[in-house]
C-alpha cells in the first residue's frame, strides 16, 4: 500500500512558514460584523411557539361540479388565529381528477391574484405545473378524493380499487395564513418515506425527521437543509401477503418550508404560497403498484423528464479548486495520460478568474491564447474543458476608473439586477470578487444579456460546458452590504481562506491513524499547536450577534425578513438573511416580487438561464451545465453535483442516499466530489471512492484549495481502482446512455435502490450499501475504512433471481439473504450481473469518442429459465434534435439471440462477439 507523505509533509512547512510571516497574512478588508444577524430559535425547538393546530380551520361551502372534478369554498371556521402571520378568511377548493393516476388539490386565497399578491402562487411559466389530461373524471381514476366538514373541512384521498388510505388530514386543521401554510396527514406505523431532496441523510427517511428546505451554501449539512428543494416524497407499504404498495405526493410550492416526519403523521408547512398538492397512485395497468412507477408519474407528469446529455459527459471529469495556471493543467492532464487513467474533461475553478470576476481570465496565470491553445489540444485528443460560472456579478469601484467591469456595466444599462427595496438601487451583497449584485431571472433582458456574456467568454475560453455555481443565491453578508461602500472595492471576504495561514487543513478520513500511524501522529500534533495558537489569538473578529424574539404577525402587514415561523435554518443563528440575498430583495418583473417567493428558485433559473445560452453558443447541442441549488423540475436543464462534502467515509457512504433521492427526482446526471471536497483525502478513501463513482451518472473528482493533492495518479493503489472501475465503466457506457435514454423519454431511473427492483423484499426497505446501476447491475462497495472484503446481499435469490459476477461471469452462490462477505482488495468493486439481463459492451478505451468507436460486444447472462433481454439505444451523442436514432432490443430464449430494430441511425462499429 502507497500512501502519500508528501502533501503531509508540505502542510507541515506551510504551517511552519505561515507563523514565520504573521505579517504578511491577508487580512479580510471586510469585517466579520458585515455578516452579522440576529439570532433566531427555530419554531420546530421553541417550546413556547404557537400550536396551529388550535387555528379553527375552514369549512367547505358551495360545492360545484367541474368536468375534471370539483371546487368550494372554503371559509375561515372562528376567529383568526394569527399563528405565524395572517389568516386567509376565503379560500378556494380545487380538486382535479388530472389523469387516471394523478389527483390534484389546489387551495389558494379566494379574492387573491399575483398580480395583487400578497400570497404568491407560483406561475406555470417558472415551474411546470401538471394539468388536466382533457378526459379523466373520478369514475375512473385510480384515486378518490373524500371530505367532510365535521367538526372542519377535512380530506382524504384513497385508492380506488380497495379504499386504501394514501393521505388524509382527517383530526388535523388547515391552516392558511399569509406567511404561514400548515396540513397534516396521518401516516401508517412505521411508514416508509423516501425523497425530499435534497437532503444528506439516510436513504428512508424516518419517522423522527424534519426536513427544512431553504436554499443555502453551507456544504454537506446531515439532517439540515442544504442547496435544493424537491418537496415530493414517495411511500411504500409492505402489506400482508407480500402484496407492497407505493404512491407519491408532490407539493408544487417553492417557498421556504418544513416537512416534520413525525411517529404517526407529517406536517408539512410553508413560509406562505398556496396549497398545490398532486397526490400519485404509483398504479401499473394490472393496478399493482411500485415506487418505479409513482416515480416515472412524478417526473414525466409533474416536473419533467431530465435532459439527455452528450455522451462524452459519462467520461471521467477532473477538477480542483487551486490549479493554479495553466501549465498545473497540462501537468495534470499529462499525470493522467502517463498513468493511463481515463480523463475525459478537465475543469477550471475560480483560480480562473481575474479578480474572480465572471467571465474573465486572469491576465497572468490563464492568458487566454494559453488556454484557448490548451482547450485546442484536449480537444485534439477528443478530451473537454468546463470552468466555473460564478453566480455573483462583481460591483466595480466607481471611484477607479481602471475597476471597471464590463459584464457589470452592460447588465446595469439594463436595469437587469435584483434591487435593494430600501434604494431602490441594485441590491449589493459579497462575494468572492468583493461587492456583487445577482442577475434577475424574472426578466427577458437578465437571460439575453447572461447568454451575451457567456457567448463572449467562449471566444477566451472555448467551453463544453459550464459549471454554475453559490446559485442558492450565495453571499456572504448580511443585507445590501456593499450599498455606500463600493469605493472600498475590492474587498477580501470577511473571512479566512482554505490557505491562509493558521488555516491549514489538517483533517483525514476516520482510519488514517490506523493505516498511517507516524503520519497521524505528526498531523495531530500540528493540528494541535494551531489550535492553540488560534486559541491564543485572535485572527478576526467575532461577529456581533443578538438574541431575536418571535415576531409576532400584524395585520395588513408582512413580515419578509424575519417571518413569524422560524424555519430551522443550518446557518448560524437560523436568520433568513445569513449566507444569501435578504428576502425583502425585489425584482424587476411587474409585480416586484420579492425573494422571499423566489429564493428557492434561482438555483433553478440560472441553470435554465445557462441552458438556453449555451443552446445560442452550441445550436442543436444538448447543453452541460452542472448546478448547485436546484429545484424539482431542474433536471430539464442541468446535471448537479452533490456541492462541498468531506473527505471522509461518511461523506462518501451518504452520497449514495443523495444520489438515489436525485435520481427518483427527475435529476440522474448526479455525481458527489468524489475522493471528498473539504479536507485531505487518503489512498484508501480515495481508492474506495473512486471505484463508487464510476458507477454514479456523473464522475468527477473534486477538491478544495489547500489541501493534499488527490487526482487518482497521485497514488498507485487509487490509479489501480480508478483504472479498473472506469474500464468496467467505460465497457458499459452505452448501457449507461440507454439508461439515460429511457430517463429522459420515460421518467426511470439510472442508479436504483434494490427495494425499486425488488420491491416485495421488505427488509431492503433501508438498504443504501448496495444499490443498482439500472434493472441489470449490483453495486457492493466497500464503505469503511481498512479492509478487504464489503458485505452484500443477493435480492431475489431463491425467488427466480441469479447473479453472475462481472469480472469472473462465474454463478452467485448465495442464500435467500444471506449478508455475504465478498473479497474486496483496494483496487476492486464488487459488481454483479443479474441473470437475465443482456449487456450491450464496447472495450474501453481512453476517452468515450475512442470507446464508442470500438466493435459492440454483448454479454447476455442466462435467468434461470435460460432466457435474458436488454436494449441499446444509440445516437449522435450530441444533438438536441436528433436526425436519426435506433433502438434495439435483444431477446435470447430457446439458445436463439434476436433482436427488433427501431429507428435508422447508423453506428459504425460492428457487433463483433458475445459471451
Ligand atoms: C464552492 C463550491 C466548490 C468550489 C468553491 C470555490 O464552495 O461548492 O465546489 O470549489 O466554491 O469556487
Amino acid at each position: 500500500m502507497f500512501t502519500k507523505l508528501a502533501g503531509v509533509a508540505g502542510l507541515l512547512v506551510s504551517l511552519a512558514a505561515a507563523q514565520a510571516s504573521t505579517t504578511q497574512r491577508v487580512i479580510p478588508t471586510l469585517s466579520p460584523q458585515v455578516d452579522a444577524a440576529p439570532s433566531l430559535t427555530p419554531t420546530v425547538y421553541d417550546p413556547v411557539a404557537p400550536n396551529a393546530q388550535q387555528c379553527p380551520g375552514y369549512t367547505a361551502s358551495n360545492p360545484q361540479n367541474t368536468s375534471s372534478g370539483f371546487t368550494a369554498d372554503l371559509t375561515l371556521a372562528g376567529a383568526r388565529c394569527q399563528a405565524y402571520g395572517n389568516d386567509v378568511n376565503d379560500l378556494t377548493l380545487e380538486v382535479q381528477y388530472q389523469s387516471k393516476d394523478r389527483l390534484n388539490v389546489k387551495i389558494y386565497p379566494k379574492h387573491i391574484t399575483p398580480e395583487n399578491s400578497t400570497q404568491y402562487i407560483l406561475p406555470s411559466s417558472l415551474v411546470m405545473q401538471p394539468e388536466w389530461d382533457g378526459k379523466t373524471t373520478a369514475g375512473d381514476s385510480d384515486l378518490a378524493l373524500t371530505w367532510t366538514n365535521e367538526p372542519t373541512f377535512q380530506f382524504k384521498i384513497t385508492r380506488s380499487s380497495n379504499g386504501e388510505e394514501l393521505f388524509s388530514t382527517y383530526g388535523h386543521v388547515i391552516v392558511y395564513e399569509d406567511q404561514f401554510l400548515e396540513l397534516v396527514t396521518n401516516m401508517v406505523e412505521n411508514y416508509n418515506v423516501y425523497g425530499l431532496a435534497e437532503n444528506i441523510h439516510d436513504w428512508r427517511l424516518g419517522n423522527n425527521y424534519t426536513q427544512t428546505f431553504w436554499a443555502t451554501d453551507s456544504g454537506n449539512t446531515v439532517d439540515g437543509n442544504v442547496y435544493g428543494t424537491f418537496p415530493w416524497y414517495q411511500e411504500t407499504r409492505y402489506n400482508a401477503g407480500g402484496n407492497t404498495t407505493s404512491h407519491g405526493v408532490y407539493a408544487r410550492n417553492a417557498l421556504g418550508q418544513e416537512w416534520l416526519l413525525r411517529e404517526n403523521n407529517i406536517t408539512y408547512r410553508t413560509l406562505g404560497g398556496s396549497f398545490d398538492l398532486y397526490f400519485l397512485s404509483g398504479q401499473n395497468a394490472d393496478g399493482s403498484s411500485s415506487a418505479l412507477t409513482t416515480i416515472q408519474q412524478f417526473t414525466q407528469d409533474c416536473v419533467g423528464v431530465p435532459a439527455m446529455q452528450q455522451y462524452w459527459t459519462f467520461g471521467f471529469h477532473q477538477c480542483r479548486w487551486g490549479y493554479e495556471n495553466v501549465s498545473v493543467l497540462q501537468s495534470v492532464v499529462a499525470g493522467y495520460r502517463d498513468a493511463n487513467i481515463p480523463l475525459e474533461c478537465m475543469w477550471n475553478d475560480i483560480d480562473i478568474y481575474d479578480l474572480y470576476r465572471d467571465f474573465t481570465n486572469d491576465p497572468n496565470t490563464y492568458p487566454s491564447p494559453e488556454l484557448l491553445a490548451f482547450i485546442a489540444s484536449l480537444h485534439a485528443n477528443g478530451q473537454h474543458y468546463v470552468p466555473i460560472v460564478d453566480s455573483n456579478i462583481y460591483t466595480p469601484n466607481p471611484d477607479n476608473a481602471s475597476d471597471a467591469y464590463a459584464p457589470y456595466e452592460r447588465g446595469a444599462a439594463l436595469g437587469t439586477f435584483i434591487r435593494d427595496p430600501t434604494t431602490g438601487d441594485f441590491y449589493i451583497g459579497d462575494n468572492w470578487p468583493g461587492f456583487s449584485v445577482w442577475a434577475d431571472w424574472l426578466v427577458q433582458s437578465s437571460r439575453d444579456w447572461w447568454t451575451s456574456e457567456l457567448a463572449k467568454w467562449y471566444n477566451d475560453t472555448s467551453f463544453d460546458g459550464i459549471w454554475i455555481d453559490l446559485s442558492e443565491p450565495s453571499s456572504f453578508c448580511v443585507g445590501s452590504c456593499g450599498n455606500g461602500r463600493l469605493n472600498e472595492n475590492p474587498v477580501h471576504p470577511p473571512f479566512l481562506l482554505p490557505n491562509d495561514p493558521y488555516q491549514a487543513n489538517y483533517n483525514y478520513p476516520e482510519g488514517f491513524n490506523v493505516s498511517n500511524a507516524t503520519e497521524a501522529a505528526s498531523v495531530t500534533s500540528a493540528a494541535a499547536s494551531q489550535a492553540s495558537y488560534l486559541a491564543s489569538h485572535t485572527l478576526l473578529p467575532v461577529p456581533v450577534t443578538t438574541t431575536q424574539g418571535r415576531t409576532e404577525p400584524t395585520p395588513g402587514v408582512k413580515n419578509l425578513n424575519f417571518p413569524p415561523y422560524v424555519l430551522n435554518a443550518v446557518q448560524a443563528g437560523h436568520s433568513l438573511l445569513k449566507g444569501t440575498v435578504a428576502p425583502n430583495a425585489t425584482h424587476n418583473d411587474a409585480y416586484n416580487t420579492t425573494e422571499y417567493y423566489m429564493h428557492n428558485l434561482f438555483g433553478y433559473q440560472i441553470s435554465n438561464a445557462t441552458y438556453q445560452a449555451l443552446l445560442a453558443v452550441f445550436p442543436n447541442k444538448r447543453p452541460f451545465t452542472v448546478g448547485r441549488s436546484t429545484f424539482a423540475g431542474s433536471g430539464r436543464f442541468t446535471a448537479h453535483w452533490g456541492g462541498d462534502n468531506t473527505s471522509t467515509w461518511g461523506s462518501m457512504f451518504l452520497s449514495i442516499s443523495q444520489a438515489l433521492t436525485f435520481m427518483m427526482s427527475g435529476l440522474p446526471m448526479f455525481g458527489a466530489d468524489t475522493c471528498g471536497f473539504s479536507g485531505n483525502t487518503d489512498n484508501d478513501l480515495c481508492s474506495r471512492w473512486m471505484s463508487l463513482s464510476a458507477f454514479f451518472p456523473f464522475y468527477r473528482n473534486h477538491n478544495v484549495k489547500a489541501t493534499i493533492s488527490q487526482e487518482a495518479y497521485r497514488w498507485s493503489s487509487v490509479a489501480e481502482a480508478s483504472r479498473r472501475a472506469m474500464s468496467v465503466r467505460y465497457s458499459l457506457l452505452t448501457y449507461m446512455y440507454t439508461l439515460f435514454y429511457y430517463a429522459h423519454t420515460q421518467g426511470d431511473t439510472v442508479m436504483r435502490a434494490l427495494a425499486w427492483e425488488f420491491p416485495n423484499d421488505a427488509s431492503l426497505a433501508g438498504t443504501y450499501t448496495q444499490f443498482m446501476l439500472g434493472p441489470s447491475l449490483l453495486i457492493t462497495p466497500v464503505l469503511v475504512p481498512n479492509v478487504e472484503s464489503a458485505n452484500g446481499v443477493f435480492p431475489g435469490i431463491g425467488e427466480g433471481t441469479n447473479w453472475y459476477d462481472w469480472y469472473t461471469l462465474q454463478p452467485v452462490v448465495a442464500q435467500a439473504h444471506e449478508n455475504v462477505t465478498l473479497s474486496a482488495p483496494i483496487t476492486h468493486i464488487n459488481v454483479h450481473v443479474r441473470g437475465g439481463a443482456i449487456l450491450p459492451l464496447q472495450a474501453p478505451a481512453y476517452t468515450t469518442a475512442e470507446t464508442r468507436a470500438n466493435p459492440y460486444s454483448l454479454l447476455v447472462a442466462l435467468d434461470e429459465s435460460g432466457q435474458a433481454s436488454g436494449s441499446l439505444y444509440l445516437d449522435d451523442g450530441e444533438s438536441l434534435v436528433q436526425e436519426a436514432t435506433k433502438l434495439v432490443q435483444f431477446s435470447y430464449t430457446n439458445n436463439c439471440l434476436s433482436t427488433t430494430i427501431n429507428g435508422t441511425y447508423h453506428a459504425a462499429p460492428p457487433l463483433a462477439n458475445g459471451k
